[in-house]
């Protein structure tokens, strides 16, 4: 076989054996059996001296020739390779903007948390602050500091849990009181919204955990009259314009006096009614002039300060708002029971 044909035969079969790659491994595999170091042009190469003298120049043309193009098939298999990576890869990113998009559900507003929005936004309008206590409290400032000292029957009635002998999960949001008035100087207008706990089952109108939004106003010559006006103003807001109130008297250790206040029923006006139980009034919240006990104990000088508190209990202004018979709706998270409100 002449030097020609050698050739000739060589770039034949590395241009077939480009063609046929599919990988850049094997175009990997090709460059070096044609153009390695121990490639066949290569050893081509070697076998100059065999040649005449007089053929080496054109030999060794014919050579680079055929590296030349080897070389250049090699690059365009390369880029021809990345090209359709790039292109498989483009197809299969490829996103159709007109398929219909796939819905992220909203949720809906908790009852208790329109509810909470409703008293909040009464309470701001009259210029009170909305502050937050800890939940896990001491049991000082949960009872103790409120007039509830170790023995008091009423800690009885507000059974909880215990952390251990000093702590506690806080059965009313009463204790933000004082800690409010431990660290700010009358006049205090504020309002504590929050979670409670009592070891209580579960029913229709109980739950071992539920909330509160406590009141407390505090400044010099603060009476009765604040309270009644604050609260059935609160009242009328909440629950119409044509609502009355009745304070009836009652017990807290940490106000004196103390009452629950009613509202007359929104459904029947008055008349009495499923609603209502036939009662023409339903209870809403708890209330009373602050103990100067306590007023003492948070470090406010009764003589000069006085004030008046109230707590009123969340679910249930939401349970009659919304008119809801059964608590426990309010804890299940059942979307189509929230997606009512
Ligand atoms: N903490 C009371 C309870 O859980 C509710 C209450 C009554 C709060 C009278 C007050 C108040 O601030 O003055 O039953």
């Amino acid at each position: 076989m002449s030097m020609n044909e050698r050739l000739e035969k060589i770039r034949q079969e590395a241009l077939e054996r480009i063609a046929q790659s599919g990988g850049l491994d094997k175009l990997e595999e090709v460059r070096v059996a044609y153009l390695g170091k121990k490639g066949e042009l290569t050893e081509v190469l070697k076998g100059m001296r065999d040649v005449a003298p007089e053929d080496r120049p054109k030999v060794g043309q014919l050579v680079n020739e055929a590296r030349a193009i080897i070389e250049k098939r090699l690059d365009e298999a390369r880029s021809e390779l990345a090209r359709a990576a790039r292109e498989l890869k483009i197809a299969s990113e490829t996103i159709d903007v007109t398929l219909p998009a796939t819905k992220t559900p909203a949720g809906y507003p908790h009852p208790n948390t329109l509810a909470l929005d409703e008293v909040e936004r009464v309470f701001v309008g009259m210029g009170y602050e909305v502050v937050e206590g800890p939940e896990v409290e001491l049991d000082y400032y949960n009872f103790e500091a409120l007039n509830i000292p170790a023995n008091h029957p009423a800690k009885d009635e507000q059974d909880t849990f215990y952390i251990n002998k000093d702590i506690v999960l806080r059965t009313q949001t009463s204790p933000v009181q004082v800690r409010i008035m431990e660290k700010q100087k009358p006049p205090i207008r504020v309002i504590a919204p929050g979670r409670v706990y009592r070891a209580d089952e579960v029913d229709a109108t109980h739950s071992p955990c539920f909330h509160q939004i406590e009141g407390l106003v505090i400044d010099k010559g603060i009476t009765m009259a604040d309270l009644k006006g604050t609260l059935a103003q609160f009242a009328r807001e909440m629950f119409g314009a044509d609502t009355k109130v009745k304070f009836r008297p009652h017990h807290f250790p940490f106000t004196e006096p103390s009452a629950e206040m009613d509202v007359s029923c929104f459904k029947c006006g008055g008349k009495g009614c499923r609603f209502c139980k036939g009662e023409g009034w339903i209870e809403i919240l708890g209330c009373g002039m602050v103990h100067p006990k306590v007023l003492r104990m948070s470090g406010i000088d009764p003589d000069v300060y006085s004030g008046f508190a109230f707590g009123i209990g969340l679910e249930r202004i939401a349970l009659l708002k919304y008119e809801i018979d059964d608590m426990r709706l309010l804890y299940e998270n059942d979307i189509r029971f929230l997606r009512q409100f």
